[in-house]
């Protein structure tokens, strides 16, 4: 009689979790529908997207931070782009102590990231600081991060070989790039996904990797793509002869 009892409530509270689970699903994948902009598409409701994004999307944010904790130099400066409400590059501040700065199209987004920093970190120095730009035409100066990161945006870019592009010129060289998205092939609600590797050949970023990410649950709908831009070799200072510093013991006449 007790465990009938008890069989119907954990059967019970199961369904329920399923049918909470499935409604904060769907009010999730609602919210992240989206409308063209100039320079990509932007979700609808960005105040939905950053409290869905926050439950549904914690782990996979846990996980990557550890992942770009592991990969980024001592005293890395990185850029987030297509950053959203901020929460990964809010963990990577706060969990990991790195110095990220993150660009999103949409206004409403850095709003939220904004509001989503100083929920976490107050005032705090070691914050992330965030802006509104398009990674196509990136406000900052030619290799000022030592890696780029960005989650489940690429495929919202609207030029992406224009958005790596610029990812290639702030990107010190030797830096690195690490993109997490759907995997090629996949419809979302929006469009087609693209294909990093065919961009990335556009951009003159070299492709390192492309390996399947294990989210969602045992799922790897998506990838982890990882660029570099390659090292340049030293350039060599004119003389005032004209001649490089090669030359300069060079017998004359
Ligand atoms: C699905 S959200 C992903 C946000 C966040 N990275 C995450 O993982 O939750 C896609 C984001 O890409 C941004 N986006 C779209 N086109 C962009 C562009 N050209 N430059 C920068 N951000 C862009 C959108 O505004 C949106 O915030």
């Amino acid at each position: 009689m007790g465990h009938t009892l008890m069989g119907r409530l954990r059967a019970g509270l199961s369904l329920f979790g399923v049918a909470a689970a499935v409604a904060i699903t769907r009010h999730g994948f609602r919210a992240a529908g989206g409308h063209g902009a100039p320079g990509g598409i932007l979700v609808r409701d960005a105040g939905a997207y950053s409290v869905f994004s926050r439950r549904l999307l914690g782990p996979f944010y846990e996980h990557i931070a550890d992942d770009v904790a592991k990969a980024a130099p001592e005293k890395a400066r990185i850029l987030e782009a297509g950053c959203g409400p901020g929460h990964l590059s809010i963990q990577l501040a706060r969990r990991h102590g790195l110095d990220v700065t993150g660009v999103d199209l949409d206004p409403a987004m850095i709003d939220q990231a904004q509001a989503n920093a100083t929920r976490s970190h107050g005032s705090d120095e070691s914050r992330p600081s965030f802006e509104v730009g398009d990674v196509a035409h990136l406000a900052f100066p030619d290799e000022s991060f030592d890696l780029v990161i960005s989650t489940l945006s690429m495929h919202h870019w609207a030029d992406p070989t224009a958005g790596l592009s610029e990812v290639r010129r702030v990107l010190r060289p030797g830096g690195r790039a690490l993109i997490w998205d759907f995997r090629p092939g996949i419809w979302l609600l929006h469009r087609h996904i693209p294909d990093p590797v065919n961009h990335a050949q556009g951009s003159r970023l070299q492709m390192v990797e492309a390996t399947p990410w294990r989210w969602p649950w045992k799922l790897s709908l998506t990838q982890r793509v990882e660029l570099a831009r390659p090292e340049e070799p030293p350039r060599h200072t004119e003389t005032q002869t004209g001649k490089t510093p090669s030359n300069k013991g060079e017998a004359h006449g």
